[in-house]
């Protein structure tokens, strides 16, 4: 009768969390054509109407430093910063004006925080660049759609002026970029160009701005700051339409264009535009995480083919800000990690994931809130800073790269279709992984199910590590919006820093870990 019962518990118990066990190898030395990754691997991309939101006025938003200062301190590295997208197409410049004027349009419950239509800075607007921590590294937006070139010039030279300045000189915040223009692929449905606007106008339009805007910022092929191409919301992959290879055929290249080091496009793997959102499963799903990147192969080719970098300078969820109960959630956080962790293995160098005040996707909100993001309606009460739970993507991809500087990271080959993993390497050696397990573990889940994986070294000549730190991201269901934790800390404290005690296992590598729905590990051997 025991024996019986012991039995039955033992099959109740094999029900309710069924393990499938699956090998990893784990290759304990990275090769030359291991990809390399950045510290500011994930970086972000600001829509520039509400800029000093972000930064402050006349002071910091110690908020908003504080979260990239924490990023910055688990890599030395801070994010890189994009400011501008579909505002820089809106923007003009008045020298009188304080920071920035704005008219933005009415909001619904579909887009709560509406775009600026119209958008007027002055010199102190681009000064609060100064706000962001030493060492970040910056592209701004001119614009390029309201084909005005004294406002782009007159942009350029404000930013020129605001980098210049002795404190942001002392700070060691450099220029990267500047971007003329955004999305120009789309300029002929949003009304800034004519119907039949082509790549090769564009390029055209692009040339002429460039000789202007490199003058005024004093750009040459032994200047740091370079202009960030292309940019566009779409591609056709092919040299007929809009594509870098369709620019590179046109004459992008020619001219000023020389003074372009980086191809940037950009990416949704959906939209919300018309209101129906996406589901939480589709966007966490490894096959389509991997489907809306290679879709670049032959872009970036085509990029790498002409000496250039090439970025993400702008992608998220769904575009028009994210869906409900999607963008914002836990299960985002697990998406957006393997996201950013894969595209390092198609060589894209950094992912600027977009970000705007009370945009769904936002993965830190800089200021309070007091209507929902999620459809407009008044909130009981105003919503302090915070952040959302993509910023633990941010935080588990610092953690994983690293501080040297020169990590390569490499996705190891899993045979599962909710399982993906990524090795990371310092100076050629194993160091870390991470796991990820995408099946989204939903409000009307009944029960959570476990992967079991078992580690093995591909055989070298060095020593197998014997024991492993695990740091689990413990989310409750997908759908969560908030009470993440990473190794038992979290990052929604009420000034951005971490809270709460560090919590891991240790445990010997050969023992294997467990890795449930909806949640991702990181394995530091030592
Ligand atoms: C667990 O739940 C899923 C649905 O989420 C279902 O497909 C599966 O059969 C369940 N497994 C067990 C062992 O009950
Ligand atoms: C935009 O705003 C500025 C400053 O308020 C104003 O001068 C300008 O006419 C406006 N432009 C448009 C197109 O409405
Ligand atoms: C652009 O450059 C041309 C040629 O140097 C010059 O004539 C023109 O005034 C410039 N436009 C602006 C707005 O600076
Ligand atoms: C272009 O921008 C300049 C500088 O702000 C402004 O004076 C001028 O009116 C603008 N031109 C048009 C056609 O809007
Ligand atoms: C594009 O459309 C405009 C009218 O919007 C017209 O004037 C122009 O000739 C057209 N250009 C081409 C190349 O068809
Ligand atoms: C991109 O991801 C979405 C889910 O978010 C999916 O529906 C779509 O098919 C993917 N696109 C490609 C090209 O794989």
């Amino acid at each position: 009768m025991a024996r019986f019962s012991a039995l039955k518990i033992y099959v109740l118990a094999s029900i309710l969390s069924t393990v499938h066990a699956v090998d990893v190898s784990v290759p304990l030395l990275a090769g030359p054509s291991t990809p390399k990754v950045s510290g500011s691997l994930i970086s972000l991309s600001i829509e520039g109407d509400r800029w000093t939101d972000w930064t402050g006025t006349t002071s910091r938003n110690n908020f908003f430093f504080n979260t990239l200062d924490n990023l910055k301190q688990i890599t030395r590295e801070p994010p890189h910063i994009r400011i501008g997208a579909n505002s820089e197409d809106h923007t003009n410049f008045r020298q009188d004006t304080h920071f920035a004027q704005t008219v933005f349009p009415p909001y619904t419950p579909v887009v709560p925080y509406p775009e600026a239509t119209n958008i007027t800075v002055g010199d102190s607007y681009y000064a609060t660049t100064r706000f962001l921590p030493p060492d970040t590294h910056v592209t701004w937006g001119v614009n390029l759609g309201s084909n005005n070139i004294t406002a782009a010039v007159l942009e350029t030279r404000s930013i020129v002026k605001a980098f210049s300045s002795p404190e942001i000189k002392r700070a060691g915040i450099v220029l990267d970029y500047l971007e003329m223009g955004n999305e120009p692929d789309l300029y002929k449905n949003n009304g800034l160009r004519a119907k039949n606007y082509t790549s090769a106008q564009w390029v055209d339009d692009w040339l002429r701005f460039a000789r202007n805007v490199s003058a005024a910022a004093g750009l040459s092929p032994t200047s740091h700051t370079k202009f960030l191409g292309a940019s566009f919301a779409g591609s056709s992959h092919t040299t007929t339409g809009f594509s870098p290879q369709a620019a590179f055929a046109a004459g992008l290249l020619t001219g000023p264009g020389k003074l372009i080091s980086t191809i940037s496009q950009h990416r949704y793997s959906g939209s919300f535009c018309a209101g129906n959102g996406g589901l939480l499963q589709d966007l966490m799903t490894k096959s389509t995480i991997r489907g809306n990147l290679t879709i670049f192969v032959p872009d970036i080719q085509a990029t790498f083919a002409q000496g250039l970098d090439y970025i993400l300078g702008e992608t998220n969820s769904y575009a028009c800000h994210g869906a409900p109960g999607v963008s914002n959630t836990a299960g985002a956080a697990l998406w957006a990690l393997d996201y950013a962790l894969f595209a390092t293995q198609l060589k894209i160098s950094r992912v600027f994931f977009h970000v705007g005040v009370g945009f769904k996707y936002s993965m830190i909100q800089p200021v309070t809130l007091t209507r929902s993001t999620l459809d407009g309606s008044p909130l009981p009460a105003p919503l302090p800073p915070h952040v959302q739970p993509q910023y633990y993507a941010a935080i588990i991809a610092a953690e994983a790269i690293g501080k040297t500087c020169n990590a390569q990271v490499l996705e190891l080959s899993i045979n599962h279709p909710q399982i993906a993993g990524y090795a990371f390497y310092e100076h050629g050696f194993l160091a870390r992984a991470v796991f990820i397990n995408s099946k989204a573990y939903l409000p009307e889940s009944t029960n959570r199910t476990s992967v079991h994986l078992d580690l093995n070294f591909a055989a070298a000549r060095y020593k197998i590590p014997p024991m492993m730190t695990v740091k689990r991201l413990v989310i409750g269901r997908a759908t969560d919006a908030s009470g993440v934790t990473w190794g038992g800390q979290t990052y929604e404290t009420s000034n951005g820093r971490v809270g709460g005690h560090l919590k891991v296992e240790h445990k010997p590598i050969a023992q294997g870990l467990d890795i449930q729905e909806t949640e991702a590990v990181l394995v530091s051997f030592h």
